[in-house]
């Protein structure tokens, strides 16, 4: 087998151009995917209401990598390796749950829920519990939203979290629950998901719905037109209109954008008409969309009335889960306050739309006779997730 690493693939790389097979197809390329992208990169795991209470926890999984959150006694949200410190087994089997403590169904090591080992049978003289605590992860708590990074020196985002907070501030994303978590699993590489998202080139065409209330499929001027007449609205609202676009080397990716729905369009619905109670302190809809990035791997759009968060998990080299989460205002109850089939149609049919396309991709790039062509203008945020792909990886 040759041997196929990111340096190579760096040297392939064409500004401007889509990646080579070898990007997508080497086994050897997905081993460093996970290796030294993801397990560098700030991944959202889940929102501080899943752990509410002391002893509750929530296991993440990408790849071959589990990752375990955990709320311990204090209150303290941790998160740690899902792999004991003995002989690697995995620690914590349920997805989520409360708990005591954590104890491998091995040999039965215990760990608290601060990661410590608290138990090991028969280990002999001068074993000390202390050195064999679960690995931790680095974790940042930012408006409940919960990201952990693997990574020693992992990049900034005290920063860029701190210049997002007054923006998102309006929508008191901490004061949100998860209404609803949908997994479509598609067999394709992880990364032609994240190319997915990343661009609206594919929209119009492939997004009947969404392209019926959302401008961002048609951007030029009716949208800027629509623009200028939505920042008004969004300002009696109570939301600040301004833009974030951060994509430096180093640092984890930052983008903010309030955008406008087309006329008629309260959020993203079917009919146009309000899904749920207004987020936070909002005093009414400005017919908007916020596109929000942290890190390149972790989306959200936030609506008025509620939000959807959007990522592209690695299960294996050929399969991916696409997650889609619907967040709404906490206390909100469905069948009362917001009915679930129409909260969660649009981002159902358009997740079902890009599970076709991307899989349609996967197909056509498996062949040896694809040749990587030009990205077009709407696509810039492909190059993105290359040169972020790319400094991440280099370490
Ligand atoms: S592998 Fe966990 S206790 Fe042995
Ligand atoms: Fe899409």
């Amino acid at each position: 087998m040759k041997a196929i690493d990111t340096a190579s693939m760096r040297a392939a790389y064409r500004p401007g151009f889509a990646m080579p097979r070898d990007f997508y197809m080497a086994p050897e390329v997905y081993e460093s995917d996970i290796r030294d992208y993801w397990n560098r990169s700030w991944i959202w795991v889940g929102h501080e209401s899943q752990i509410e209470a002391p002893g509750d926890y929530l296991v993440f999984d990408y790849g071959p990598e589990s990752v375990i959150v955990a709320r311990d006694r204090d209150g303290d949200i941790g998160a740690f390796q899902n792999v004991c410190r003995h002989r690697g087994s995995r620690v914590c089997l349920e997805a989520s749950g409360n708990t005591r403590v954590f104890v491998c169904p091995y040999h039965a090591w215990t760990y608290e829920l601060t990661g410590t080992l608290r138990r090991a049978r028969e280990m002999g003289e001068g074993f000390d519990p202390a050195d064999y605590g679960l690995l931790s992860l680095h974790l940042r708590n930012f408006e409940g939203l919960l990201f952990v990074c693997a990574a020693e020196n992992p990049p900034e985002i005290d920063e860029g979290l701190a210049q997002l907070a007054p923006l998102v501030a309006p929508f008191d994303l901490r004061n949100t629950r998860v209404a609803h978590t949908a997994t479509y699993t598609v067999p394709a590489n992880w990364k032609l998901a994240v190319e997915n998202y990343m661009e609206c080139y594919h929209c119009a065409n492939a997004h009947l719905d969404f392209a019926r209330s959302h401008s961002i499929k048609d951007p030029g001027h009716k949208t800027e037109v629509l623009e200028q007449a939505m920042h008004p609205r969004s300002r009696a609202a109570g939301l600040p209109v301004q833009k974030v676009q951060r994509y430096e080397p180093g640092k984890a990716t930052l983008f903010y954008k309030r955008y406008p729905l087309f006329d008629g369009y309260q959020t993203g619905s079917r009919t146009g008409e309000a899904l749920a109670p207004l987020l936070g302190s909002l005093k009414g809809f400005d017919g908007g969309a916020t596109d929000l990035q942290i890190g390149i791997l972790n989306n959200f759009i936030v609506y008025s009335d509620h939000m959807v968060g959007y990522r592209f998990l690695p299960v294996s080299q050929m399969e991916s889960k696409i997650e889609v989460v619907w967040f709404v205002r906490a206390g909100a109850e469905a069948g009362i306050d917001y009915n679930h089939d129409d909260l969660t149609w649009l981002w159902h049919v358009t997740s079902l739309d890009d599970e076709r396309i991307i899989r349609h991709n996967q197909e056509g790039v498996k062949s040896h006779h694809f040749v990587p062509g030009p990205l077009s203008e709407m696509e810039w945020g492909i190059a993105a997730f290359y040169d972020d792909y790319f400094s991440v990886s280099a370490g």
